[in-house]
């Protein structure tokens, strides 16, 4: 049974089959977390954009384990110059099957540039196919109504950004809900900073009133086995 962790904002682990990934591996300087990247494990990272509280620790934690980079192809291009020996570079809307699993880069509506300035690429959200399972994580992204395609053939669990300012807000999250149709929703991207305050609770009464999905709002640290 595959394992994810909230370590806060919108950082993630997913444990399955023996193999560690880590998606958007936000640590040094994450208020949400006292999990330091030097502490990390992973055998895999997923990017889904190259902001700066997405990107993170990606390098350090790549050179450091010999991690995997998954991301598109001028983020995984940037961090290569930056060291980083081991990538798989993809763009959105192809798929590969990895030793995890299949992934998916997606569309979402966001920017993507490094905290350099430099160009990163279009921002994705993520699909993964692990253990029969299927999980979607929007990334960084506006609402949109092509959503209702990438839950085609049924997904498990959405992460959902539900901040406010930079991405969606608990409003259009819960319509996100209602076009994803997951069995769970899990809210990310929220009260890391004062300008994305939110109540989950709040967004998990919305959505569990408007929606058949159940809503799992995850403490930093706290851990969600995908049933
Ligand atoms: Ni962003
Ligand atoms: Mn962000």
């Amino acid at each position: 049974m595959a394992t994810l962790t909230y370590y806060g904002h919108a950082t993630w682990g997913l444990e399955t089959q023996g193999i560690s990934i880590l998606i958007d591996p936000f640590f040094t300087g994450n208020p949400m977390t006292k999990v330091k990247a030097a502490g990390t494990a992973a055998n895999f990272i997923i990017l889904t954009h190259a902001h700066g509280d997405h990107y993170g620790d990606t390098v350090e934690i790549a050179k450091r384990t010999g991690a995997t980079l998954i991301s598109n192809f001028e983020i995984v291009a940037y961090c290569q110059k930056q060291g980083v020996a081991n990538a798989h570079p993809m763009h959105i809307g192809g798929s590969y099957a990895f030793p995890f699993g299949r992934a998916k880069l997606t569309v979402a509506h966001h920017g993507s540039s490094f905290p350099d300035g430099t160009y990163g690429g279009s921002p994705a959200g993520i699909l993964l196919e692990i253990e029969g399972r299927r999980l979607y994580n929007a990334g960084d992204t506006a609402l949109f109504s092509d959503m209702a395609l990438i839950a085609q053939g049924g997904l498990d669990v959405a992460i959902l950004p539900i901040g406010d300012n930079f991405t969606m807000g608990p409003e259009d999250a819960a319509a996100a809900a209602k076009l994803l149709g997951a069995r769970t929703i899990i809210p990310e991207h929220y009260n890391t900073w004062p300008v994305i305050q939110q109540d989950p609770q709040a967004f998990r009464r919305r959505v569990e009133g408007s929606t058949d999905s159940k809503v799992v709002v995850l403490e930093p640290g706290a851990t969600f086995k995908i049933p």
